[in-house]
């Protein structure tokens, strides 16, 4: 049996400890944000919290969560009220079929939760191990950088005369 967190609720499971945790979270627990890309650590699309860090949960076993805090997609925000770093990625609508977006917003989010105003080089650096076969890279890093760079108050519109 192992036992830990997964968006604040207590997981016990008497599934394989060698098994990964992607397959847990989507084949069990039905949180289907993490996605199954390459499943040898390759693209960051399966990447969690664990801890507050940015995993490849592909790559986990159980065995490695006893005690741990898992949070997924779904436990930064949900559709109608979306995480700051969901609102960003929907701002700047940088998806295309959006197969990777899961595992860049967590990348983002990992980061602004060791550092809470990170410069481009380390935005670059967080989101270099993960891929977008789309190529809607100029996207991603405009909502990272949408996020983590604080934005000067709108201008006050000029008074009619
Ligand atoms: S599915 Fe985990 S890194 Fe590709
Ligand atoms: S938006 Fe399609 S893989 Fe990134």
């Amino acid at each position: 049996m192992v036992s830990f967190t997964v968006n604040g609720r207590r997981v016990e499971t008497d599934a394989d400890p060698a098994m990964p945790l992607l397959y847990l979270l989507r084949g069990e627990l039905k949180l289907n944000g993490a996605k199954y890309g390459c499943g040898v650590g390759q693209c960051g699309s399966c990447a969690v919290l664990v801890d507050g860090r940015s995993t490849f949960s592909c790559l986990l076993p159980l065995a490695a969560l006893a005690g741990r805090e898992v949070v997924t997609l779904e436990g930064l925000g949900a559709g109608d009220k979306p995480g700051p770093v969901q609102a960003a990625f929907i701002a700047e609508q940088a998806a295309q079929c959006g197969y990777c977006i899961p595992g860049m917003i967590v990348a983002v989010e990992g980061l602004l939760r060791r550092d809470a105003s990170p410069d481009e080089a380390a935005i670059r650096e967080a989101l270099q191990p993960h891929l977008c076969r789309c190529g809607t890279h100029a996207r991603i890093l405009r909502a990272a950088l949408r996020v983590t760079t604080p934005r000067a108050p709108a201008a006050t519109p000029e008074p009619k005369r």
